[in-house]
Formats: C-alpha cells, sequence, structure tokens
C-alpha cells in the first residue's frame, strides 16, 4: 500500500451532508484496482477518533451503497479491506474518477460516517482498434499531404495508462501525424508523402501500433490496407457536419435517432455513397445501428439514461472512388421516471426494550432514486396506527423513531411498512418491510387466580400432605414470568406458621408440615409471596385460610356421675317413686365438633333390668314403673354414651342407686315421720320408753350437733380468712340440705344434694359446690387444671345450661340443640374445653 494512495483530499463533488443526530464526516481514501482481496484500503481509527475496543463496543459496520460490498470493516483493528477485486473499468467504464460510497455507521450514539474510496487505474488493458484491418481506398491523383484519419484505438485504462502514441511500419507513402486533445485523447492521421501509383502498388499493406503510457508500456496492432483507385474527383459532402437530436431513454429498438445525408459530385460508382460508423466506441455499436445506404440512425439495443446520459456518434461517409467525409451525431438522452426508489436500511435497533422512551431511534435508512429531477426526488412514509413515526434529514436520510410507549404484553412485534415514492410521472414506489421485535422489562407483577384462598385439612394428617396448591400468573415473559413462591413469617397459636406448612417454591404446592389437631387449632391464615424472576423482581402476596376439619378422634366424657374409680356416686330414689320419676341425669362432653360431639345415651346392664331408663338424647335416668317391694336396694345401672361420629367412639358410666323409704316427704317432716308413725301403732307403756329413749336421744343429738356445727363454723371461718375467697357461710347456710357427698363423690367435687319437699317428681333440685376444691383432674383429662369459681345451672327438666361463668370457661360452653327427635328435653352437650381446662360446677 502505497502511502500516497492513503492521503486524504477533499474532491470538488463531495457531497456533505449532516443529520440532526448523526456526527458525520465525510473520509476519502484511494486504493488501486485489481488488488488481492484483503488487501488494506485505509485504517479508520484515527479518523473516526475512536480506538479499537470502542470500535467492536460501537458494533462499528461498513454499509456500502448498491448491490456488491467491495470492502469490509475489520473491527478489531479498524481496517477497511478489500473484499473483492475491483475492476476499475468494470465498475467505472469511462467515467474518472471512480469513487465508490460507503458508510461507516457506529452505535451509541448513532453516528454516520461517510467513506468515500477512490478507485486507481493500474494499466491492465492494452490499447485496442475496433478492427483487426482498416481499409483505406485511395485515388492515385490524391494531391501530397492529403491527410486520412486512422480509427483511435481504445484503452480501457485511464489518463497515463490510456493511449498515449502511435507508430507506424516503414513504407514509402505515409508518414504518421499523431495529434493530442485537449481532453488528453491522442488521434492519429495518415499524411500522403509520397504520390501513389496504381501501376507500381495496388495495395499497401501498412502496421500501425497504439501505445500506452503503463509500465511496462502495452501495445494494440491493427493492419492497414491500402488500394490505390483510379481517378475520383469529388469528396462527398455532408449536409451538416453536427446533429444534435434527442432521444428519450428505454426508446424502443429500431425507433429512428437521426438521418444523416452525404452527396457527392461524381458520376458512377464514385458518387456512389455508403455511411459507416468512423472510430466508434464499443458501446455505441451495442446501442446504434446505421443503414449504410440511407444513412438512417436507429435504436439497436438498450438506451438507459442511468447509464449514458449522451452519445458522439462519428459517422463516414465514403463514395465509390474510396474519398470520405465525416460528421458527428450528438445523441441527448432523456430520462423517463424507469426506477423505483430505494430503501437502504443502515441501521436498526431490534429487539427493542419495551420501555424505550417516545423518541427513540428505531432505524436510520435511505432513500435513494437513480432518477433524476422529479423523477428522482423522493418522499417516504409508514402505515398509520403505529407507535412509531418517521423522521426526515438531509440527503434523504430517515430515521424510524418510536412515537409513544410500547408494551410488549400487547405487540411483541411490528411489521412496518416503509413505502417510498418518487415525484415523477407515473410515479414509482418500493416498499420495504422491517420487523421490530419489542423485548421485554419486568413491568408485571405476578397475579394470584384467587384473591383469597381457603383450603382443607383433616386433623391428624400425616405430616407432608399436600393441602392445595397456589398459582400466580405473570404476564411478562420468560425469567421475568417465571414466579416462585414462599410464606411470609407469621403465627400460628404462638409458633411460627413454617412449622405447619410449607410451600414448593416452583409449583406453589402447599404441605403440612405437621400433624394438625383440630382441637388446638380450628384454623390459620399463611400469606403467600409470589415473586418473579425479574431484575428488580416484581411480587405479589396472597391470604391462604387453612381450615382444619375435625376428626371424631376423641371419646364422650362423662362429666356426671364422676367416674374416677373410686366408688360409684348413689342417688337416691324412694321407694314410693312412682313411674317416670327422674333419678338423676348422665351429663357427657365430647371434645370433638359438630356431628362428632352429638351425644345419645343408653342403658347398657341394670340390676333389675326393666326399672330405669335412659334418655337417649338427654341422658336422664327415670324410672319406668313403681318400684316395688322385691326391688333390691342397691341398683347399678351401666350407661353407655356414644357420640355420632364415624366411626363413632363411645364410653360408659357406672351410676348407684339407692332405693328408700320414706323419703317422698319434704326433708322437715323426715324427721318427724318416724314419731307419728311410732305413736299410731304401739302401746303408751312402749311409747313412753320410747319417747323417753328418743328425747335422750335427741338432746344428746342435739348437743353433739351444736357442738358440731361451732366447731364447723369455726373451721370455716378460718378457711375463709385464709383463702379470702367469699362464700355464702353461717347461719344462712341451709342447715336442711344432707351433705351428699357420702363418700362417694371425690375431693374433686363436692356436691350438697338439696331434696326438698313436695312433689315426687321435683327432687332432684340442685347440685350445688360448697367450696371450689384444689384437686387432681378428671381421669382421661390432660390439660392443666383451673379453678373456676363460677357456676353452672341445670334447671329440673334439664332444657338447658345457663352460662354463668365468670371465668374463661364461658366463652366456649354454650348450650346446643337437642339432635334429632329432641322433644323439649335437648342433650346436654357442653364444649370441648370444658372437660379438659375448666372446673364445672353446678347450683
Ligand atoms: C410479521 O411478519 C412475519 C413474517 O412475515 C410474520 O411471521 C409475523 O406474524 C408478522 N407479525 C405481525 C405482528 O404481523
Amino acid at each position: 500500500m502505497q502511502r500516497s494512495h492513503l492521503n486524504r483530499q477533499v474532491w470538488s463533488f463531495s457531497l456533505f451532508f449532516c443529520l440532526a443526530i448523526v456526527v458525520c464526516e465525510s473520509f476519502h481514501y484511494s486504493v488501486p484496482e485489481e488488488k488481492k482481496s484483503g488487501s488494506l484500503v485505509a485504517n479508520v481509527l484515527k479518523d473516526l477518533k475512536v480506538d479499537v475496543k470502542e470500535l467492536s463496543a460501537r458494533r462499528a459496520r461498513l454499509v456500502s451503497e448498491g448491490t456488491k460490498q467491495y470492502f469490509q470493516l475489520d473491527p478489531h483493528s479498524g481496517n477497511v479491506i478489500v473484499q473483492d477485486r475491483i475492476d476499475r473499468e468494470a465498475l467505472c467504464g469511462q467515467q474518472d474518477p471512480c469513487v465508490l460510497f460507503s458508510e461507516i455507521m457506529l452505535e451509541n450514539p448513532l453516528q454516520v460516517h461517510r467513506i468515500e474510496v477512490q478507485i486507481e487505474d493500474v494499466n491492465d488493458n492494452s490499447p485496442q482498434f475496433s478492427k483487426m484491418e482498416f481499409l483505406f481506398e485511395i485515388p492515385e491523383q490524391t494531391p501530397l499531404n492529403t491527410r486520412f484519419l486512422l480509427e483511435s484505438a481504445t484503452d480501457a485504462d485511464r489518463g497515463e495508462n490510456a493511449v498515449q502514441n502511435y507508430t507506424l511500419s516503414l513504407n514509402n507513402h505515409f508518414r504518421l501525424d499523431v495529434q493530442s486533445h485537449d481532453d488528453g485523447s491522442k488521434s492519429a492521421e495518415l499524411v500522403l508523402e509520397r504520390q501513389l501509383d496504381r501501376k507500381e502498388n495496388v495495395r499497401l499493406f501498412l502496421i500501425l501500433a497504439a501505445i500506452d503510457g503503463g509500465t511496462p508500456k502495452r501495445t494494440g496492432t491493427a493492419k492497414i490496407v491500402i488500394e490505390v483507385l483510379d481517378n475520383n474527383d469529388n469528396v462527398p459532402q455532408f449536409q451538416q457536419s453536427l446533429y444534435k437530436v434527442k432521444l428519450r431513454e428505454n426508446a424502443s429498438p429500431n425507433a429512428l435517432v437521426a438521418k444523416v445525408e452525404a452527396t457527392d459530385k461524381d458520376l458512377g460508382s464514385n458518387a456512389d455513397i455508403t455511411y459507416s460508423f468512423n472510430q466508434v466506441p464499443e458501446n455505441i455499436l451495442r446501442s446504434f445501428k446505421l443503414n449504410k445506404n440511407t444513412g438512417e440512425l436507429a435504436v439497436a439495443g438498450i438506451i438507459d439514461y442511468e447509464e449514458n446520459r449522451n452519445y458522439g456518434i462519428n459517422i463516414k461517409a465514403t463514395d465509390g472512388g474510396g474519398l470520405s467525409a465525416y460528421c458527428k451525431i450528438i445523441v441527448e438522452v432523456e430520462d423517463m421516471n424507469d426506477n423505483a426508489p430505494e430503501v437502504m436500511l443502515t441501521s436498526l435497533t431490534s429487539p427493542l426494550p419495551e420501555d424505550s422512551p417516545p423518541d427513540t431511534a428505531v432505524a436510520l435508512f435511505r432513500v435513494t432514486d437513480r432518477d433524476s429531477g422529479d423523477n428522482g426526488r423522493t418522499s417516504c412514509t409508514i402505515e398509520a396506527n403505529l407507535p412509531f413515526k418517521l423522521k426526515a434529514h438531509a440527503n434523504s436520510y430517515y430515521q424510524l423513531v418510536t412515537q409513544q410507549a410500547l408494551d410488549r404484553e400487547k405487540a411483541s412485534e411490528y411489521n412496518i411498512t416503509i413505502t417510498a415514492t418518487d415525484q415523477g410521472s407515473p410515479r414509482l414506489s418500493s416498499i420495504r418491510m422491517i420487523s421490530v421485535q419489542i423485548s421485554d422489562i419486568n413491568d408485571n407483577s405476578p397475579v394470584f387466580e384467587k384473591s383469597t384462598y381457603e383450603m382443607h385439612l383433616w386433623e391428624n394428617n400425616i405430616p407432608g400432605l399436600l393441602i392445595g396448591l397456589v398459582q400466580a400468573k405473570d404476564l411478562d415473559n420468560n425469567k421475568n414470568a417465571k414466579v416462585s413462591y414462599s410464606l411470609l413469617p407469621g403465627k400460628v397459636s404462638d409458633q411460627p406458621v413454617s412449622s405447619y406448612v410449607s410451600i414448593n417454591s416452583e409449583t406453589g404446592n402447599l404441605y403440612a408440615i405437621r400433624s394438625v389437631d383440630y382441637e388446638q387449632v380450628k384454623d390459620f391464615h399463611v400469606t403467600v409471596r409470589a415473586v418473579d424472576g425479574g431484575s428488580p423482581p416484581l411480587s405479589s402476596q396472597v391470604m391462604v385460610r387453612v381450615v382444619v376439619v375435625d376428626e371424631n378422634d376423641n371419646a364422650p366424657f362423662i362429666l356426671y356421675p364422676l367416674q374416677n374409680g373410686t366408688s360409684p356416686s348413689n342417688d337416691l330414689v324412694p321407694r314410693g317413686a312412682e313411674a317416670g320419676y327422674l333419678v338423676t341425669k348422665v351429663v357427657a362432653v365430647d371434645r370433638d365438633s359438630g356431628q362428632n360431639s352429638w351425644l345419645s345415651y343408653e342403658l347398657l346392664k341394670a340390676t333389675e333390668p326393666g326399672l330405669f331408663s335412659v334418655g337417649a338424647q338427654n341422658g336422664e335416668v327415670k324410672t319406668t314403673r313403681p318400684i316395688n317391694k322385691r326391688d333390691t336396694i342397691k341398683q347399678k345401672l351401666i350407661i353407655g354414651v356414644r357420640d355420632n361420629g364415624h366411626p363413632a367412639q363411645s364410653t360408659s358410666a357406672a351410676l348407684s342407686i339407692l332405693l328408700v323409704d320414706g323419703f317422698s316427704d319434704p326433708f322437715m317432716k323426715m324427721v318427724e315421720i318416724p314419731k307419728e308413725e311410732v305413736v299410731g301403732e304401739e302401746d303408751r307403756t312402749l311409747t313412753m320408753y320410747l319417747v323417753i329413749c328418743l328425747a335422750v336421744i335427741s338432746s344428746i343429738f342435739l348437743v353433739s350437733m351444736l357442738a358440731f356445727v361451732a366447731i364447723k363454723i369455726h373451721k370455716r371461718r378460718r378457711f375463709i380468712e385464709s383463702s379470702a375467697l367469699n362464700f355464702p357461710v353461717g347461719p344462712n347456710f341451709p342447715e336442711n340440705c344432707r351433705d351428699a357427698d357420702g363418700g362417694s363423690l371425690s375431693r374433686a367435687y363436692n356436691y350438697e344434694v338439696c331434696l326438698a319437699g313436695g312433689s315426687l317428681s321435683s327432687e332432684f333440685r340442685f347440685l350445688r359446690p360448697l367450696f371450689p376444691v384444689f384437686s387432681v383432674e378428671p381421669a382421661q383429662s390432660q390439660g392443666p387444671q383451673k379453678i373456676v369459681s363460677g357456676s353452672h345451672e341445670i334447671s329440673c327438666n334439664g332444657a338447658e345450661v345457663m352460662n354463668q361463668a365468670r371465668g374463661a370457661a364461658s366463652e366456649d360452653a354454650a348450650a346446643r340443640p337437642g339432635g334429632p327427635g329432641g322433644t323439649g328435653n335437648q342433650p346436654i352437650t357442653a364444649n370441648a374445653n370444658l372437660g379438659q381446662n375448666d372446673w364445672l360446677s353446678y347450683q
């Protein structure tokens, strides 16, 4: 590469163009033609003022105009190199200088630099004559110094490399006169120096050589044959030496272009004129034909304004005697609108991020039209209703920019049709489709399919059980739509929620980690978070309510009569009781809920079958017939209690009943009744003794009672003082109540049975605690002990349980409706917490 070729010049025809957004500069380089592929043209780093790193980072690339890419840019070195062999003659023909235009595009910011590479000629073509042999017919009396124009040789090379000189072989008659012209071309003429004599030589043979100025020199030769003719006095004469005609491009073959005419004053064959092209280049021979008899010039090939705007055609008229005259036709080609505009895309940003702000450059292109004038004036449009618009810049550059915000979720791709139209008549247009992909930005949060979820979990589940599935969708794409799930921290009855459930971060499956007890946790809430994979990630949350479903996993628990393994309680029944007498009521609870806690009672075993019955719904133990003398005093009943679960759970209660005499009247009468009975039947003496005995016994009894009461009151005062509890004490305490424990109730439950006089069917009045007792818990209970100083009241028919508890037991204790078939006598089902945590008291 010669350094001289690298010099930068500004040529007069250089186009200076500038875009508003494009920093532009033109660079000029030159390279000889016929260089091997890979040869260096220039290094653009210095001109672009960038270094190699920046060059590749900004995705520099070279775009050539036209279809063929002669050069390429090596982004790693900044070298512009020859990609394909360049033949200057094929590329530019006679055009000089021969320049190839390219652009170097740089991104961020977008820059376009114009590169102009001049292709320099090398002497790769020899001079050439259009024919191997030229015939001259010259009359013998032709005067000396007559000149005969010789056809110039052509040389496809330019300048020094074109034809520089002509030589002629040695001969006796002619010399060669070489003339230089203003345009640098040379022509040669034969000059007659010695008279021709047909008798001496009918025919002469000369060799004409054309020599170019290249190194090394190249030559081309042609043979010149000279026929010596007899006399011919007159030379043909053209009517005009120059004809100027206009010709539309694309004129059809055989269309007449011009007609030349020459005359000759001779007679006979010396006046016969034939026309021929004189020294015309190849392209004229291809485009035009000449009728040698009429002198009509017609179209023979393609007339293309874009290739050749005018032609100079030399025509020779020769008479039969060999004398010639010359004229020239100048054909000016008129432009037609025969070229559609062309859209040349120089840069395209695709995919385009969806968050690109308005006015972001998407593409840069240039519209060219090979026609001239209006035919080459172009305009450019794109379809309406697109979020893009065109910005026109100088030199038919257009920029496609965004006009409004984009949303990949609505349109992920745009096919934009660019229509370029020229102003010719008729108008020609061309379209070019560019496809712009919109790339995703993480602008959508995951969205759960439901606003809240409810899932059911059976209690006593196995750990690891799948509870349910939450799912969130994300409208974004790929990674931005990849949702992962997690649990937010929370508490379930004072324990972290993560100890209850876990979530599969990919599928959203919720699993139970531990076995859940309905009796402890009835439901709980879990907050699930869905996060997408974008950067930064977006998230959303949803509340999942896990409802624990009850299973029948608790057997009924008997509250009364107490079943603690010690001697069973005794219920008293007067022997005079009629059928239907309410003996007692079995009270049981079930810690389960719903059907699982609906209890039913049945009599399993009885000392005297048929004497007692148990209400299936309410657990009331009644007599079924009057008691007769044969019934034993001590009756024992086994009562089964069963819940309504599947499978059902059951338990049984043992009940002791004592049949007692004289128990039908009010208590106050009880003491007197024996007296009346005694007085009524025995004789007076006996009665007297008895009365005395009775009086003595009564006195002793009275004294001991008084002593006992005094001690008791004293003890109770001490107890009240020490326990600071407030109980009804002292004289108000009903004396007519007999302590019914009789050893049958445990230390935990201490009841007073108050038997009131009156109706037999209403003796069972109250169960009332004397005072709360610190005690061991009931047999089945596992919970902590509690003291409740409150009372539950059971009315005589057991219709309802009035909760008067002042303590914590009140919250869950509630009267429940009776089971199916219940007729006012409803089963009492206390709450599950009742048996476990609370001491119950009945009044
Ligand atoms: C854009 O053109 C391509 C190729 O012709 C086609 O596959 C695609 O569906 C088009 N897209 C739109 C949005 O029209």
